[in-house]
């Protein structure tokens, strides 16, 4: 089959697309034949060997997808070939067939694309976990989110207006406010140094109660002035490189909770969380939570999608074609 495969820690230069082996499935595995697969950040660290998960090499890209069950390995109960799933994976994504665990698959829904289905597990899931597992967001309250315009960044978005929030989108790349602006309350460019300034303005004085942080840096280290009172600051990523100290005398004086989310992490480690994903995310698909698509590309195009990702090109999520729908 055919894949898109790092042999090399050299960042997304060093993918090949490659002829490797179908992989089989193993103890409560299933073989999926992949229709769509979704690009993430951590795929690009991963290619750097930068993220805290580091894959034997050679490894094939991507952590999500949808496509079609074709086998089943031992052990596999409630699932039969045929279904149409969502999965995640650590790696293995961008193939033409993938091995994921039965435990991790969601339905693909009918009325969604492949495109849609693929791109839709890793935003969400790390979403519902930062806003609503860690920062217990509350309707009405204020919910900044940084990244606003990446993939996890939209998702997140999406989620705290669903739950009833007010959402403040910061953001430093203007090219791609046109996508954000319809989703939140405003917009603020984070690329202004007092942006903690615009978000206190945008909230009566106050702050915003919940900052969702997927980038670090700088960023992260303005999050805490711009956090009110009492504020709870979610860090999710740290898509600038940058992971700060943070100021503890502001943590202590605003009475700041600062919560580490690992979505993944947090399903595989606490069997409570990885059941609240299976009944939740498929209610939020019927609600309609759909991600945005930045761009599609064939699987000759995860090199590319990755720059887009390392360039912050992309506007929502970059989907790898494999079968046309
Ligand atoms: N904790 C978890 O469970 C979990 C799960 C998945 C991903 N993550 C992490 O979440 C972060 C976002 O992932 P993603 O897949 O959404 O990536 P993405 O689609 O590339 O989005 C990242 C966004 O961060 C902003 N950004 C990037 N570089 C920046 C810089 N140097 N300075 C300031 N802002 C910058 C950009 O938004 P603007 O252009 O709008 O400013 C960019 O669109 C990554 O750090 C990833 O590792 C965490």
């Amino acid at each position: 089959m055919q894949a898109a495969v790092c042999a090399r820690l050299e960042g997304p230069d060093a993918i090949t697309l490659d002829a490797v082996a179908r992989p089989l499935p193993g103890r409560g595995e299933v073989l999926v034949r992949v229709h769509a697969a979704a690009l993430n950040f951590p795929d690009l660290l991963m290619t750097r060997g930068s993220y805290q998960f580091k894959p034997a090499l050679p490894f094939v890209i991507g952590m999500e997808l949808a496509g079609e069950v074709v086998g089943l390995g031992e052990d596999v109960s409630g699932v039969h070939e045929g279904a149409r799933v969502i999965a995640g994976a650590k790696t293995g994504a961008c193939a033409e067939f993938a091995v994921v665990a039965a435990q991790s698959l969601l339905p693909w829904p009918w009325s969604w694309s492949a495109a849609d289905a693929a791109a839709f597990r890793v935003g969400m899931t790390t979403a519902y976990h930062a806003l609503v597992h860690r920062a217990e967001v509350a309707r009405g309250e204020t919910v900044a989110v940084t990244g606003a315009s990446g993939g996890v960044g939209l998702a997140t978005v999406q989620l705290a207006r669903h739950r009833g929030a007010r959402v403040l989108g910061l953001s430093g790349s203007p090219d791609k406010w046109p996508v954000l602006k319809p989703l939140v309350d405003a917009i603020i460019d984070v690329r202004d140094p007092a942006f903690a300034t615009r978000v206190k303005e945008a909230t009566d004085g106050r702050g915003a109660d919940v900052v969702v942080d997927t980038v670090g840096g700088n960023v992260l280290e303005r999050c805490v002035r711009a956090a009110a009172p009492g504020g709870r600051i979610v860090l999710v990523g740290f898509a600038s490189g940058s992971a700060p100290a943070l100021a503890s005398n502001h943590i202590l004086i605003k009475r700041l909770s600062i919560l580490g989310a690992r979505a993944g992490e947090a399903s595989r480690t606490e069997p409570s969380i990885a059941a609240d994903y299976a009944q939740v995310l498929p209610q939020l698909m019927t609600a309609g939570l759909k991600p945005i698509i930045a761009s599609r590309r064939p699987l000759t195009g995860v090199a590319d999608g990755l720059r887009d990702l390392d360039a912050r090109r992309a506007a929502g999520k970059i989907v790898i074609d494999l079968v046309n729908d």
